[in-house]
């Protein structure tokens, strides 16, 4: 594989390992100053195999510094996913004054003996900030009789009650329980058996509370659910999300989480979860995912490495067509690494066009505002025999990415294709934003409600870039290119 080849997959701000496989992100979780970032990770090969948790770290969210392996298989298993939380209290008495850190993980046993691999969920902890674990000597701390599927725990401090709450995926539901010490847990509920998506194994939920248009009086919990790829589906992996009430045992759906909501209506941004322990003073929720799909993760074009995660973005609660819906916008430390390239007001295609002429950018994000009704949008990534398109249709009210020709795609026949969205309510102008990089597209429309994430693999030289419009006489309200260009941290990885 050449030089250039290589760089063509690494994102130049998205992470991925220094090399070989990674999926699911886990054990998010901020603390002293740091955003650690576990991942799924097999260290010796470019597919799932005997899987780790591996381990970066950022201050800004935007240049990742990547550290030796977390937590490495045992007698117990694997290392699946899971959460990490700061246990500020002391609950488990691992550590003294200074608070430290505790995993929550699934160990994953496949012995030959058995006659399915066995599941059950076991905690680690650290004295010095990520960088050394030891395993609880107790483990594993909770395990099920039937099912087979028992994994992904995401743990949070229930501060009503005092107690951790942790929500694990069981087959097609997802279950609730508690503890006083992150070691013995109890039973609460049961949720999902007749609600939501089924076309897929549940795996890596996460349940948060957050305010709904910023009104602290109005706080409704999200429950992420992902779900498995199934070969009847030819969208392969992808998450759900519902909105309704916990009382520290139940989730109570509401009315609008009857129906079947997406997080994403691309095809890559799987498995996500939020972080944990954001300061209060910060009070953001937010959120990265797996940039790939189960449907044809292990044959997508690599060189050395394969895997990247999402850009981290907040999450929010805001009212759309009278319901509280799901809200996605890039973490704003990305606007710390944007140099401005481009700005036009009013501005037909051609305009934009001329303007753009010469302009080869790698990695870069567009902003733009289209006038009501417009069917426009950009072509990226564009060469001689190929091309990414990322746009609103004014006529359908849906956002769209169309990376059917947008280069390598033969690996999988599913992966070629044009995916869309549908906007909340008619806006009277709609925003655009296109965030692009060596190997990616991620699209925010609507302000944030229809979102789009998807790989693409172009020639290094695919640098082409221009608008369009359907209706000539309409113009683009505005127009904002700017390059992204995050610093490598000395001596690290990105
Ligand atoms: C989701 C998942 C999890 C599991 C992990 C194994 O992508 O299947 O359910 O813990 O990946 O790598």
């Amino acid at each position: 594989m050449s030089a250039t080849t290589k760089q063509n997959y690494r994102g130049v701000y998205h992470f991925s390992p220094e090399k070989n496989w990674m999926n699911d992100p886990n054990g998010l979780v901020y603390f002293e100053g740091e955003y650690h970032l576990f991942f799924q990770h097999h260290p010796d090969g470019m597919t799932m195999g005997e899987m780790h948790w591996g381990h970066a770290v950022s201050k800004d969210l935007v240049t990742w510094e990547e550290l030796p392996l977390a937590l490495v298989p045992d007698e117990l298993g694997m290392i699946f996913s899971g959460s990490a939380v700061v246990d500020w209290h002391n609950t488990t008495g691992f550590f003294g004054e200074k608070p430290g850190l505790v995993a929550i993980f699934t160990h994953h046993l496949n012995r030959p003996e058995d006659e399915h691999p066995l599941q059950y969920q076991s905690i680690a902890y650290s004295k010095d900030n990520g960088r050394t674990w030891t395993k609880y000597a107790g483990n594993p701390v909770l395990t099920h009789d039937t099912f087979i599927d028992f994994r992904d725990p995401k743990v949070f401090w229930d501060r009503e009650r005092s107690r951790w709450v942790m929500i694990v995926a069981c087959g097609q539901t997802v279950c609730l329980y508690h503890s006083p010490d992150l070691i013995h847990w109890t039973f609460a509920s049961e949720f999902g058996t007749g609600t939501g998506s089924h076309d897929g194994v549940w795996e890596c939920p996460d349940l948060f509370p957050l305010a709904v248009d910023g009104d602290k009086e109005k706080i409704r919990w999200v429950m992420l659910v992902s779900i498995g790829a199934d070969p009847a589906y030819e969208e392969g992996s992808r998450t759900q999300y519902f909105t309704g009430g916990f009382d520290g045992e139940v989730f109570t759906p509401d009315e609008a989480s009857h129906s079947i909501r997406w997080v994403d209506y691309g095809r890559d941004n799987y498995a996500g979860v939020s972080w944990s322990d954001l300061p209060e003073e910060d009070g953001r929720r937010l959120f990265i995912g797996w940039m790939s799909n189960w449907m044809y993760a292990p044959q997508t074009p690599s060189a050395g490495f394969r895997g990247a995660m999402t850009i981290p973005r907040e999450l929010t609660l805001e009212t759309r067509n009278g319901e509280a819906a799901l809200i996605q916008r890039p973490a704003q430390e990305l606007e710390a690494v944007r140099i401005p390239v481009l700005s036009l007001t009013n501005a037909s295609a051609q305009e934009i066009n001329a303007a753009c002429a010469g302009i080869q950018l790698e990695a870069y994000v567009i902003e733009a505002e289209l006038a009501p009704g417009m069917t426009a949008g950009f072509r990226m990534k564009a060469g001689a025999a190929e091309q990414t398109l990322a746009g609103i249709n004014g006529q359908t009210q849906e956002l769209y990415v169309d990376r059917r020709v947008s280069g390598k795609s033969s690996f999988h026949p599913l992966f070629a294709g044009m995916h869309s969205a549908r906007l909340a309510a008619p806006a009277a102008a709609c925003d655009l934003h296109i965030y692009v990089d060596r190997s990616s597209v991620e699209v925010f429309a609507g302000g944030g409600q229809a979102v789009i994430t998807d790989l693409i693999f172009p020639e290094h030289g695919s640098t082409g870039l221009a608008a369009f419009a359907e209706q000539e006489e309409k113009r683009f309200l505005s127009v904002r290119i700017y390059e992204l260009s995050p610093a490598a941290p000395a001596g690290g990885s990105r």
